[in-house]
């Protein structure tokens, strides 16, 4: 019999998705480029659930009903179009694929117009959660045509996490809306990641304290409304997890080299590219760069001496660190300001028409961002779809008025021990620049226009103008 829903890749991601879309009422057929893969899956995991194999992409497209619904879930690049033009000799008008990998928006704006104009729908789907979350419910971000998206209303509907208010799920905007959203998500992402890993490194280095103390200090902040969230959650985790062949912590264990798969590199080029200022997300890629210098920094510890550590205040774990979790709170709140703002102005550039409560909705539940801090994103927006900069909203900006001492004090203390703290310190002049009335840019412009004839504008009368400054 016909199937409803139909898979291409059995990766873990594949292999949860199409598990949960079953489990959720959707018979399916997958399929596997080595089909000892599908039998391996549909004898293991997938036996006794309404999920058949397919041999090949014939075999696969004949078994679905029409119209067809299939989700791809390969590696992102040029992966998406070998399969894209291997199947689409079978499609039939109105049958519609979906790429639910973390693909990089522009192949997604190409592939939409492609297919679209052969009458197939193409939907670019970013799906966040992890394995768990593909088994579970994770949050999922489509972009594409309205009608195209109807279609698959109904599936990822049930698919997604579900919240107080709703799935996890909405419709982002046409054409690679779905694939740039999910991409600041993973951009926030490696903020929140590397603002924790600061947070941890002067716990460790200046406090002397050790995983299980800083695990409780986790613990601590995941249960205040600022930092209740998954990346706390599994932060404490992490620290609190022992090598189980000496019982030391494991997390000192592990190679000081954070890798990367694209998306935070593309957020970072994608917010120079459209003016969006983003230094907190740009300070965390710079961060995985830098780790990835091992040897070279191993070399310069002992040519570049810095300060000796001095103790400095941190607060303590009776009052959660409280200066400590200033600089963490703001530089989340930087983090999710920063990606918000880029996908404003990224939504007026390309006509997205994106809903910022919807999004900062959609990310409440199943994703890796996942924090009580965004149903404030979303009431911000709500209350405010004008709103440039989430500081500015009351509640936000009461945040960084009761807070910016404390991430000053740690940034402070930091450069007086020699500690790097990018994100901190990146937060900290993001926040003093945005609230500068008057930079310092009149000196930049007069030397453009000194060396340059750039011309100038003055604050005292209209127009353009020009010195000759070297007489
Ligand atoms: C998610 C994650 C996931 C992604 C990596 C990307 O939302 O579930 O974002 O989709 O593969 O986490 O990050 P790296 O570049 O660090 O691999």
């Amino acid at each position: 019999s016909q199937s409803h829903f139909g898979l291409i890749g059995l990766g873990v991601m594949g292999e949860n998705l199409v598990l949960n879309a079953e489990r959720n009422g959707f018979s399916s057929v997958v399929y596997n480029r080595t089909y000892a893969k599908t039998e391996e899956f549909l004898n293991g995991r997938g036996q006794g659930r309404n999920i058949q194999g397919a041999t090949d992409l014939q075999d696969f497209v004949g078994k679905l009903e029409r119209p067809r619904r299939i989700l791809m879930m390969v590696k992102a690049g040029p992966a998406v179009d070998a399969v894209v033009d291997q199947i689409s000799p079978y499609l039939e008008e109105g049958d519609l694929l979906i790429d639910g990998g973390n693909s990089d928006y522009h192949d997604t704006e190409r592939r939409v117009k492609e297919l679209e104009s052969k009458s197939f729908g193409f939907i670019g789907m970013g799906v966040s959660g992890g394995a768990k979350g593909a088994l579970e419910g994770p949050s999922m971000m489509p972009g594409g045509t309205k009608a195209s998206y109807d279609a698959i209303e109904s599936l990822v509907n049930k698919m997604a996490a579900q919240v107080d208010d709703g799935p996890c799920v909405t419709y982002i905007g046409p054409g690679g809306s779905g694939h740039l959203v999910k991409t600041v998500h993973n951009g926030i992402e490696y903020g929140i990641e590397q603002i924790l890993a600061e947070g941890y490194d002067l716990m460790k280095r200046v406090k002397g304290m050790n995983g299980e103390q800083m695990a409780d200090v986790l613990a601590q902040w995941n249960a205040t409304e600022e930092l209740s969230s998954y990346l706390v959650e599994i932060t404490e985790v992490c620290l609190r997890t022992k090598d189980p062949e000496d019982g030391a912590d494991l997390v000192e264990k592990i190679m000081d080299q954070a890798g990367q798969k694209g998306t935070g590199l593309w957020t970072v080029v994608t917010a120079l590219q459209m003016g969006a200022s983003v230094p907190t997300i740009y300070a965390s890629l710079n961060g995985r760069v830098m780790s990835s210098l091992k040897p070279e920094r191993v070399a310069a510890e002992s040519i570049l001496k810095g300060p000796v550590i001095k103790d400095f205040d941190l607060g303590t774990p009776d009052d959660a660190m409280a200066p400590l979790m200033d600089a963490t709170v703001l530089s989340c709140i930087a983090s999710y300001a920063q990606g918000m703002e880029l996908l404003r102005i990224a939504s007026r550039d390309l006509d997205y028409s994106l809903q910022m409560p919807s999004i900062a909705q959609i990310w409440k539940g199943g994703c890796i961002i996942r924090a009580r801090l965004l149903q404030r994103i979303q009431d911000a927006f709500a209350a405010n779809p004008d709103l440039t900069n989430l500081m500015l909203d009351p509640w936000f900006a009461d945040q960084i008025n009761r807070r910016l001492p404390g991430l000053a004090k740690v940034v402070a203390g930091a450069a007086e021990s020699g500690i790097p703290v990018p994100c901190f310190s990146s937060t900290l002049d993001y926040i003093n620049s945005y609230r500068t009335g008057r930079l310092p840019q009149n000196l930049v412009q007069a030397m453009r226009d000194c060396f340059g004839s750039h011309t100038y504008q003055r604050v005292d009368k209209e127009g353009a103008f020009h010195t000759e400054w070297l007489g």
